[in-house]
């Protein structure tokens, strides 16, 4: 960390499929690595190494229990405070944590938090100091999450299709599309939003200068 002031902390949500993490990973690969790192909510997905495979599968991925927030906000604190955090790994394909494996992060002057439900709660939104809403239409992200889970998390188009219709949109209307009104800035279409990624970029780029 190059300053001695509180980091910037930014969220980036929005729905399954939307793009986050694309528009994350566009960030990350134009800003310094020392400057900046990202806490995935994703990997803050409660740890289920003690239930079997089968019981696994019945958790509900979609609701604000399943994930680990305390653990996530004191990650985010110590950050704040300039004390490396060890971020845990998350398996898509097991459904749960990769158990003696983390990722140590030391203190940086930017922080990405990014996830599907980091506005629905009021102490982890409490962290963010600049709120970004990926937005873009369900259908479009319907049909990237069936080609990215597919090909990168080991599932069938029935699998998400099923998983889509019983848990992900019920909680997308309950859970992450009502929470919009709490973001600062709305980036429609998400990873290949070349404009507002820049945007974003250049906000960095200001405070690190
Ligand atoms: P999220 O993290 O919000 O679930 P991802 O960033 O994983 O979404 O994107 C889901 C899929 O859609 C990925 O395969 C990604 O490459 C693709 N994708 C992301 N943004 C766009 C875009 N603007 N146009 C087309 N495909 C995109
Ligand atoms: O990257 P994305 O925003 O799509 O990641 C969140 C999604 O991951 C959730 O909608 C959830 O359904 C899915 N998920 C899953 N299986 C897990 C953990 C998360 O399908 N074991
Ligand atoms: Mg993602």
């Amino acid at each position: 960390m190059t300053k001695t002031k509180r980091p910037l902390v930014i969220g980036i949500t929005g729905g399954t499929g939307s793009g986050k993490s694309t528009v994350c990973r566009a960030i990350i690969d134009n800003i310094p690595e020392e400057n900046i790192a990202t806490l995935e909510q994703d990997a803050y997905y409660k740890d289920q190494s003690h239930l079997s495979f089968e019981d696994r599968l019945k958790t509900n991925y979609d609701h604000p229990l399943s994930f680990d927030n305390a653990l996530l906000i004191n990650h985010i604190d110590d950050l704040c405070k300039g004390i490396s955090v060890e971020k845990p790994i998350y398996d898509y394909e097991l459904h749960t944590r990769k158990l003696n494996e983390t990722v140590n992060i030391s203190p940086k002057d930017i922080i990405i938090v990014e996830g599907i439900m980091i506005l629905e709660d009021e102490d982890l939104r409490d962290k963010l100091d600049i709120k970004i809403y990926v937005d873009t239409e369900d259908d479009l992200r319907i049909l990237r999450r069936i080609q990215r889970d597919i090909r990168e998390r080991g599932r069938t188009v029935d699998s998400v299709i099923e998983q889509y219709l019983s848990t992900v949109k019920p909680a997308h209307d309950q859970f992450i599309e009502p929470y919009k009104k709490y973001a600062d800035i709305i980036m429609p279409e998400g990873g290949h939003n070349e404009v507002a990624i820049d945007i974003v970029i250049s906000k960095i780029r200001s405070i690190l200068d």
